[in-house]
């Protein structure tokens, strides 16, 4: 089975009610095709007014993190089931920004992502390097660490995603190169059970100009965009790449 391209957006914390007209002008794109999956997490506050958009012109909704249980005394958070209510099909989990915001470590994202697959929502894990990782040679070490420590032994190689965000090129306009790209894919798809049946994303500043190349990396099955997922013209390029 081909695994199918998947290009997910992150809007991390942007977006107001005005933002919905994206779906409407991404429809409008030519950007929806048999071949890829398009999938948009938008800010919580947004999921319930998001998804009838995305539904409508099929595209997927996700949220940007989960609790680890179902529901409980735990003020603030959200569980994979309200996600999943909702009318999400996948949550991120462990993206960078929370292991460094919230001190999220391999254990906890591990049982996110278990949670996640319990309330039948996707997990797109993610892991990623420092710059001080990279620049000491032990970016292999760092990222095999966090898969072995990440990924739940229980989930099937379809029922999860990898999400590789170095963490120097988040936000940065600093790509990683192809050819380090290609190397860390293809560590990470030979470090995992069934890997040739797993989809691994690249993230870090995607952007039109440098999707193509890219999307056309043979170990990698699409993209998780920050930055230019915010406006449709650029994540309709984007996604027209895969
Ligand atoms: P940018 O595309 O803005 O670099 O963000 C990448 C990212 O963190 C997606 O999760």
């Amino acid at each position: 089975m081909p695994r199918m391209p998947l290009i997910a957006g992150n809007w991390k914390m942007h977006g107001l009610k005005d933002a919905l007209g994206f779906f409407d002008e991404l429809a409008a794109s030519g950007a929806v095709s048999e071949g890829r999956e398009i999938l948009v997490c938008p800010p919580a506050t947004l999921l319930a007014a998001t998804v009838q958009a995305a539904h409508k012109h099929g595209f997927r909704i996700g949220g940007q993190d989960c609790h680890t249980e179902s529901a409980g005394a735990h003020t603030g958070d959200i569980s994979a089931e309200m996600l999943r209510d909702a009318g999400a099909d996948y949550v991120i989990v462990g993206h960078s920004e929370r292991r460094a915001d919230h001190g999220e470590a391999d254990d906890l994202v591990r049982a996110k992502a278990e949670a996640a697959g319990r309330a039948g929502l996707t997990p797109i894990i993610c892991v990623g390097e420092t710059v001080a990782d990279r620049e000491a040679g032990r970016e292999e070490d760092v990222v095999g660490r966090q898969l072995a420590g990440s990924i739940p032994a229980g989930l099937a190689p379809t029922g999860y995603v990898i999400a590789y965000e170095p963490v120097w090129a988040i936000g940065t306009g600093r790509t990683a190169s192809t050819g380090d790209i290609a190397a860390m894919h293809a560590f990470i798809r030979s470090s995992v059970p069934d890997g040739e049946q797993v989809r691994i994303l690249y993230g870090g500043s995607v952007k039109p100009e440098n999707a193509q190349e890219i999307l056309a990396l043979h170990d990698v099955d699409g993209a998780l965009v920050g930055g230019a997922s915010l406006q449709a013209e650029s994540f309709a390029a984007i996604a027209k790449s895969a």
